[in-house]
């Protein structure tokens, strides 16, 4: 697996990581702990170095399955993980976001001990909080490097004012915002700041949350606590709508001789050299699949194809409900 460099502090990591959240969260019930364990080892085994969690997945339980899988190769990987959201201790309900100070060195602390590691590679914000200014964030995270018990910094779907007032306390190594072949807002402002400041890009969902791939349509039906029954995106008319842009990157991968994923993932690839997107699967040969688009060589020809033929396409539904877009592009 070919490696790429995020930020200028040159956080070196896999191509392509591993977002690990559906192994425990948000796409119907949690994976078996010791199928999803193999996974983890198995990527490892494929070269990934770059595994994605965050406190709240579970919350908790993802960050202990990540922390157990990697444990015995432990100085071969980079784990990024995120803090941000209140947590009810007791139900583990989601109520709101916090960034104060005192509450990510707590956070950091815990995620420390569920990692089983004395140093988490990347601790990105997860959502920007409205009432913590962001200077006394970056600030909270500085002081963790300095304690050694943080190498890098990052934020998650931030607005580029953010990002730059961030920076300027304490240096972003990585950005991680959705990105993919269906949701390229990031294009109009987000990657040129990027560019400019010199901060790595991590694509989240770069597989349109699975849709991408083909493997859903407008009869698939998720398990009564899977996210998307929330998404607009993911309405039954919106994914008959829909369809048409699978159908169409379906044809374009046939061209090639790869998979409708892999063609989504190599776009990305072939974006910037300093994009490492992180796909995510609970199954062994997805995960190869998956990584199998490192190999995918896309021509500028093919890019411009890719891009015109799929923005002719209107893609309808809103990629988050109301409630939780408004947290974004803060
Ligand atoms: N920062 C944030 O706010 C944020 C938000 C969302 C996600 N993330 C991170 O980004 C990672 C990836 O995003 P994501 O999981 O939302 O979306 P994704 O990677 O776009 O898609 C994952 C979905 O696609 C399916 N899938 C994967 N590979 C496939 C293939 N080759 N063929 C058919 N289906 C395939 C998976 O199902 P199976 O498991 O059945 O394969 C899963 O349902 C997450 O794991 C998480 O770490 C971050």
């Amino acid at each position: 697996m070919q490696k790429r460099t995020l930020g200028t502090s040159g956080l070196e990591v896999s191509a392509i990581g591993l977002g690990c959240m559906g192994m425990s969260f948000g796409y119907g019930p949690a994976g078996d702990r010791r199928e999803m364990t193999a996974l983890i080892r198995a990527a490892v085994e494929r070269g990934v170095t770059f595994f994605d969690t965050a406190e709240v997945y579970g919350p908790f339980t993802n960050e202990e399955l990540v922390g157990e899988a990697l444990a015995p190769v432990r100085d071969r990987v980079v784990i990024a993980t995120k803090f941000g959201f209140d947590i009810d201790p007791d139900s583990g309900a989601q109520r709101g976001l916090d960034s104060r100070p005192e509450r990510i060195r707590r956070v950091a602390e815990a995620s420390l001990k569920r990692l089983r590691t004395e140093t988490i590679d990347l601790f990105y914000q997860h959502r920007v909080d409205p009432n913590v200014p962001i200077e006394d964030v970056a600030g909270a995270v500085k002081d963790l490097i300095q304690a050694g018990k943080v190498r890098h910094f990052g934020l998650s779907e931030p607005g580029v004012a953010t990002i730059r007032r961030a920076h300027a306390v304490q240096p972003v190594t990585a950005v991680q915002s959705e990105y993919s072949l269906w949701w390229r807002r990031p294009e109009e402002e987000v990657l040129p700041v990027l560019e400019e400041l010199g901060i790595g890009f991590v694509p989240f969902s770069p597989l349109g949350k699975g849709f991408l791939t083909g493997a859903i349509t407008e009869t698939t039906t998720f398990a009564g606590d899977d996210f998307r029954n929330l998404v607009p995106r993911f309405s039954p008319e919106a994914r008959k709508a829909n369809q048409a842009l699978v159908d169409r990157l379906g044809a374009i991968a046939a061209a090639k001789g790869a998979t409708p994923a892999q063609i989504a993932i190599a776009w990305l690839l072939a974006q910037k050299p300093w994009i490492v997107p992180i796909p995510g699967t609970t199954k062994r040969h997805r995960l190869e699949e998956n990584l199998g688009a490192a190999t995918v060589a896309l021509t500028a020809d093919d890019l411009r194809a890719i891009g015109e033929s799929l923005s002719a396409i209107p893609v309808q539904g809103d990629r988050y409900p109301e409630r939780l877009e408004q947290l974004t592009n803060r």
